[in-house]
């Protein structure tokens, strides 16, 4: 029988972590959205695409030839055959990915796409990201959103306030990512029938217990 498990939130969250987990102890399949908007800008960037033209933008998410990992046990992201699960992470990624997530047109092929993989999967995976709970999933049979304070969440991106001027940079970048991304979707508020999971005062262990029981 179906279980989609949709769980969003913002950088910092624990997100990733938990909802690997809990995919784990399910026995369900996973998936990464945030990895294929990261992929698709990594994409855009290696091609020279500029980010502020949608079209070119939009027609890069058609062209992009992406194959990423569904299970909680191993990672990867190949695009076109190139193993780019280190590449996407790097800062310069990071930095231009909501460029790309605040493309409407890019981010419909995407999401076509996730509702291809969940489908591909008989109803049975964790799908993680910003709009799955609202627009990739909106049926799915656990809507949860994963919150936290800015605090637990800078500390968590290894970040500690009052530090050095990196940090502090690093900070912002983080802060100014959340802001652009909640532009185009809200995950900051929990919609109906979504139940929020705050994790600021909660360890790995606790933040998958509690969310296996919701
Ligand atoms: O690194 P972090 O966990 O914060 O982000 P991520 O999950 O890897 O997602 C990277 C970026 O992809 C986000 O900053 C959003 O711009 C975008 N994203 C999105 O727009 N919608 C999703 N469902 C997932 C990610």
């Amino acid at each position: 029988r179906p279980l989609v498990v949709a769980i969003d939130g913002p950088s910092g969250s624990g997100k990733s972590s938990v909802s690997k987990e809990v995919a784990r102890r399910l026995r369900l399949a996973y998936l990464d959205t945030g990895a294929m908007y990261r992929a698709l800008t990594w994409f855009c960037v290696t091609r020279g695409i500029d980010l502020q033209d949608a079209a070119a933008v939009e027609q890069a998410a058609r062209d992009l030839i992406l194959d990423l990992s569904t299970s909680p046990q191993e990672e990867y992201v190949r695009v076109d055959g190139a193993d780019v699960t280190e590449a996407i992470r790097e800062p310069e990624i990071s930095s231009a990915v909501s460029a790309v997530a605040t493309t409407l047109g890019a981010r419909t092929e995407l999401i076509r796409r996730q509702r291809e993989l969940i489908e591909k999967h008989h109803r049975r995976m964790v799908v993680e990201g910003r709009d799955i709970t609202t627009v990739v999933a909106p049926g799915a049979e656990v809507r949860m959103l994963l919150t936290a304070s800015e605090e637990a969440r800078l500390r968590r991106r290894g970040i500690q306030l009052g530090g050095t001027q990196n940090a502090e940079q690093l900070a912002a970048q983080v802060t100014q990512r959340d802001a652009k991304d909640s532009t185009v979707v809200n995950f900051t508020q929990a919609a109906d029938g979504v139940v929020t999971l705050d994790s600021s005062e909660l360890d790995f262990a606790e933040t998958v217990d509690a969310a296996l029981v919701i």
